[in-house]
């Protein structure tokens, strides 16, 4: 079995991390924590999400957030700032404020898809059209995502043919990409095994990206899981920050100085900076007031304090 050299972290920590924090955290940290993480080496940073800021508070400022990363003088060439659009309005307001890369979210389980859009499956497939149809028309790039491929926290495990069909339409839809998530990281390497199985079946290996929270420490071995079946696009959250406010005690994304960790150790190239992605991890965790929960990160920064 080979493993591919080289992976894309899509880094979602300004989005995934920050969305689940009940204290509001001030556009400017966010816009300083993004530059951070863009001058580490990622060429991925999901910036914020244009979504219904009753629904979640944090998000509220993205405009601002966008549209200072978009213009900073720190900004990289080549850098790409995806942002959540849940359907036209909040694709309009991205395109508004400069957005090149927008990402659709549905779901595989229907109990899912009414909690957190408040729509159907098949509704939402609906907006989502409406939301490619737009972008493609302005050239704008889009990733689609697919929640709870494994498990849902209303009605259980999700059988992989269910991911495997949303995944498809979102694919046949125009997305470039298809991210898979566990959003309640319930998944263990074997039905993360066979839930790639099944989508890859539909979509091409290439399209498709994990994302995996980390609820049951499980994220780094399905990570591993994936890499074993050829899958080269992880989503990750700086220190581990995050979850989903309707996926209740789900845990964040595998922290990405777990993941750069591993591929190091592993040979494979991601182009990102240790150092200075654990000073970006410190930077955020300082100011929410708590330690990083990537272990990679203790152990580096603890290894660091005694030298
Ligand atoms: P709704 O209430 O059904 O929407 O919410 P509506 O169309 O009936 O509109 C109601 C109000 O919301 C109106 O305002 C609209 O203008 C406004 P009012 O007249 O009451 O003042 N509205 C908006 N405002 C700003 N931006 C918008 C927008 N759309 C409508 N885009 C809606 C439907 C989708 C908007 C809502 O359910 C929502 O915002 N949900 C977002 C939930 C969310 O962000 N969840 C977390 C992200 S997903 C995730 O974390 C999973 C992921 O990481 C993968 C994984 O881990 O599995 C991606
Ligand atoms: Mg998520």
């Amino acid at each position: 079995m080979t493993l591919p050299s080289k992976v894309k972290i899509v880094e979602v920590g300004p989005r995934d991390g920050l969305q689940n924090e009940k204290q509001l955290v001030p556009a400017a940290v966010k816009i300083e924590l993004i530059e951070r993480l863009a001058d580490a080496g990622l060429t991925a940073i999901e910036a914020t999400s244009f979504v219904s800021p009753k629904w979640v508070p944090q998000m509220g400022d993205a405009d601002a957030v966008l549209r200072a990363v978009l213009a900073s003088p720190r900004r990289r060439a080549g850098a790409a700032f995806p942002v959540l659009t849940p359907n036209l309005k909040g694709f309009d307001a991205a395109v508004e404020a400069g957005a090149s890369e927008v990402a659709i979210f549905g779901a595989a389980s229907e109990s899912f898809s009414q909690k957190n859009i408040n729509c159907s499956i098949d509704e939402s497939l609906k907006r989502f059209a409406a939301v490619v149809d737009a972008a493609s028309a302005l050239e704008i790039k889009v990733r689609g995502y697919v929640s709870c491929v494994v498990a849902c926290p209303y009605e259980g495990a999700v059988d992989p043919a269910r991911a495997a069909a949303v995944a498809q339409r979102l694919y046949e839809m125009g997305c470039y990409e298809v991210s898979l998530g566990d959003t309640i990281g319930a998944g263990t390497p074997a039905s993360v095994q066979r839930m790639l199985a099944a989508c890859a079946a539909r979509v091409p290996m290439a399209r498709l990206a994990g994302h995996y929270h980390d609820t049951y420490g499980m994220a780094i071995a399905n990570i591993y899981a994936s890499l074993e079946m050829g899958m080269t696009v992880f989503d990750s959250s700086i220190a581990g920050l995050g979850g989903c406010p309707y996926a209740p005690g789900a845990a964040g994304n595998l922290a990405t100085e777990d993941l750069v960790f591993l591929l190091q150790g592993l040979g494979i190239e991601s182009g990102v900076d240790m150092d200075k992605l654990l000073a970006a991890g410190q930077f955020i965790v300082q100011h929410l007031g708590r330690a990083p929960v990537s272990k990679a990160a203790q152990a580096l920064l603890a290894k660091r304090s005694a030298a």
